[in-house]
């Protein structure tokens, strides 16, 4: 059982902070870094955590650093990992890996070189109902993935950092997209190669020079497309939601907003918080259960510390942070250029030379099978394709 280093302890530090002690009952975080005093000083008796520095690799370097788990913003990303190389210590890191792929292939490349343990923290590959999901779709249970969409829209992040593009990498596609591109490619297949991104962004409403809101579409060398929607101007708090279509069913997943709790209140107690990115404490409230476990935290974190124990490979790599900062990186292309562009990999360790299967499905020897139907005189019909001539027709 490793002894836990959380570099960062703002947000995201706090909620990883919540779910390892609270969950795995055997998890210790022993060394704490933050930048500033305060908020350190804050963190460590909050979570009783017993080292606690405002110098990075201090902490790092620790004996009671066992795991290092990297909590700070985008921009030091690379640095941390850096420092976990040099000091031979196992490294989980939070989304996005990196502000761009350059950034996340050299993280990737020295963690290899240097083979310690790494994993890649993208919580909402490990909701209940996206492991449920997937779990379906690895099934057969809807046929071939046809269409995978996702959507994460909030109004806006809660630090500063987050809004300027040097720091962050971008705006909501880095951000928020980063999400919904792997949910997806967990849909779609980690081993199908994503081939082309066509974006539109724009900064709709805030005064910053990222995108606030786009939409994308990712195309799947197998036929299958990928789609994100993301938005930091989206009004009434954090709507997650996936869609999956397959030749035999589908899924909707809705995660966060009206999932079956709803309450009204004049005005809430304690604090006024309601659930992560509410944007209001009275009149109708959509409060979520248990947060951190509808957001993937405790799954995710028993994925990593498992396999990092048994000696193997977390579901969610660094390898995969790259692919998607990669497609990333395509989507701000083609939003500039307003086309279809190349998902660059300078690696791709899956399938190749895939092509879009056939699937049709045969009526008899002459005739390919479209679909049947009952109408609401009950009458039932059914269409097919005559396979000498191309004539659509009812049989
Ligand atoms: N669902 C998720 O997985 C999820 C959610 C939120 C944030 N994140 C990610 O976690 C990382 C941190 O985000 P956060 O929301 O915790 O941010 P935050 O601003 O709340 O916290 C950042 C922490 O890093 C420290 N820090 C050190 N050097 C800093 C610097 N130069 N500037 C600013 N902060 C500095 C801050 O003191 C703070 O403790 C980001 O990469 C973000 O994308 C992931």
């Amino acid at each position: 059982m490793p002894k836990i280093c959380i570099l960062g302890g703002g947000f995201i530090g706090r909620f990883y902070a919540e779910s390892l002690i609270g969950r795995r009952g055997k998890d210790e975080v022993k060394v704490v870094f933050s930048r500033s005093q305060e908020t350190v000083d804050r963190f460590a008796k909050d979570y009783k955590v017993e080292a606690s520095f405002t110098d990075m690799e201090q902490a790092v370097a620790h004996s009671d650093s066992e795991m290092v788990i990297i909590a700070l913003p985008n921009f030091q990303h690379e640095e941390a990992v850096n420092l976990c190389v040099k000091h031979k210590k196992p490294v989980i890191c939070t989304k996005p890996l990196g502000r761009n792929a350059d950034e996340a292939f050299r993280m990737m490349k020295a963690v290899e070189e240097a083979g310690i343990f790494a994993g890649y923290l993208e919580d909402l590959c490990y909701t209940p109902k996206f492991l449920k999901s997937l779990k379906s779709v690895q099934s057969g249970a809807i046929g071939r993935v046809l269409w995978a969409k996702s959507r994460e829209t909030h109004p806006g992040p809660h630090a500063d950092w987050f809004w300027d593009k040097n720091f962050a990498g971008g705006g909501a596609i880095v951000d928020l997209g980063c999400h919904c591109i792997e949910i997806s490619r967990n849909f779609i297949g980690k081993d199908i190669r994503p081939v082309e991104v066509m974006c539109w962004a724009d900064t709709q409403v805030k005064p910053i020079d990222a995108e606030d809101h786009a939409i994308g579409l990712v195309k799947y060398e197998n036929g299958a497309i990928g789609q994100f929607e993301v938005s930091w101007t989206f009004r009434g708090g954090m709507d997650l939601r996936d869609e999956v279509m397959g030749t035999e069913g589908t899924i909707w997943v809705n995660t966060w907003l009206r999932t079956g709790f709803e309450m009204f209140t004049s005005g809430v107690g304690e604090g006024g918080y309601v659930a992560e990115k509410a944007e209001s404490d009275s009149g109708w409230q959509f409060p979520v259960g248990d947060e951190a476990h509808e957001l993937g935290y405790p799954n995710m974190f028993i994925d990593m510390f498992d396999s990092f124990e048994n000696g193997g490979q977390p579901m969610e790599t660094f390898y995969d942070g790259y692919v998607v900062n990669a497609i990333i990186d395509a989507a701000y292309k083609s939003a500039e250029s307003k086309l279809w562009e190349p998902v660059e990999l300078k690696e791709w360790r899956g399938q190749t030379g895939l092509s879009k299967p056939s699937v049709f499905q045969e009526y008899d020897s002459e005739h390919w099978f479209i679909k049947d139907e009952i109408l609401p005189n009950g009458d039932k019909v059914t269409i097919v394709k005559e396979k000498s001539t191309g004539k659509i027709k009812e049989v």
